[in-house]
């Protein structure tokens, strides 16, 4: 595994996390494959898996339910286990409910990382990031973080919490390139901030164009096109990527991402693609 540094923290964590949207439901709950999906996190965790992205939206609560009855035959203190507060759960009384409600599916003391997983215009940004901090008080949240917040957003962000930003959560891979033209990445990596890219297979929807290029690079590596999308996201500073994959092959492969090595001239091709989108 490749690790790096969760903000500021000196907290190294695993550049590669398993992300979790779809295991166990999407928007309502899903039982039909519990079993399968305890294994299949458990495999994921034994393979190098330990920093696992969750949330309380997710299969309504119910991806957090297997996510705790996977890390149960693990030490929790070898996990970083991330859950998100929905945006109608960011006044305070609510978010402590949440945030009591995941420590309960979850079957666990406390979460490593805990994010606002949207903003809400309606709810004071203080208001929430008071009541992150009492959890961190609480001994229930190590670290708080944000997700899907601007460049501007997470600014305000980091000048109203009493408690460290870690983080930001968002959408970036090879094709959705927001952050960078946002200077969100920047200001990410000028602060001490990590980005974390959340859909960074693109969901596997790619463009022909991104396709073609990546196709090429990956064939000189014998490489799949999966992995040197995730080596690209990697080799960028305070870049880490959550991909979720449902099964063994694809988490292997996945992880296997960590060991390619990307040329300069590889790497500047593959930045070109974003001039495409
Ligand atoms: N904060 C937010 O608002 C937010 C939003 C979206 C996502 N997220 C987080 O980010 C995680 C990842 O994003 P995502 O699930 O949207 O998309 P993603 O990771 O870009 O793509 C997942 C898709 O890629 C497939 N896949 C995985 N590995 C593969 C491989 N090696 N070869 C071919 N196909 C492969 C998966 O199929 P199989 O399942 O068949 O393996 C799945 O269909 C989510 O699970 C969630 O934890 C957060």
């Amino acid at each position: 595994m490749v690790y790096k540094e969760l903000g500021k923290t000196g907290k190294m964590i695993p550049a590669i996390g398993l992300g979790t949207w779809g295991i166990g439901g999407f928007e309502t709950p899903d039982y039909s494959r519990d079993d399968e999906y305890v294994e299949l996190l458990k495999k994921a965790i034994e393979m190098g898996y330990t920093h696992i992205d969750t949330a309380e939206y997710y299969g309504a609560g119910h991806t957090e339910e297997l996510v705790g009855r996977a890390i149960k035959f693990f030490r929790r203190e070898d996990l970083f286990i991330v859950s998100k507060v929905w945006p109608n759960h960011l006044r305070r009384d609510d978010l402590l409910r949440s945030l009591e409600a995941t420590l309960r599916r979850l079957d666990t003391d406390y979460v490593d990382l805990y994010l606002i997983h949207w903003p809400n215009p309606e709810v004071p940004l203080e208001e929430t990031l008071d009541a992150m901090a009492e959890g961190v008080r609480m001994g229930l949240i190590k670290h708080v973080g944000v997700s899907n917040f601007d460049r501007d957003l997470l600014e305000e962000a980091v000048h109203k919490s009493r408690e460290p930003i870690v983080c930001d959560q968002v959408l970036y891979n090879i094709e959705d390139r927001g952050p960078e033209r946002t200077g969100l990445l920047q200001y990410c990596q000028e602060n001490g901030i990590t980005l974390v890219a959340y859909s960074p297979l693109k969901r596997t929807k790619l463009s022909e164009e991104a396709r073609k290029v990546l196709e090429r690079v990956a064939s000189k590596h014998g490489a799949t096109i999966y992995q040197v999308m995730l080596a690209w996201l990697i080799s960028k500073p305070a870049v880490v990527a959550i991909p979720k994959a449902g099964s063994l092959e694809h988490l292997r492969e996945n992880l296997e991402a960590l060991n390619l090595k990307l040329t300069e001239e590889e790497l500047a091709e593959l930045d070109e693609l974003g001039k495409l989108s």
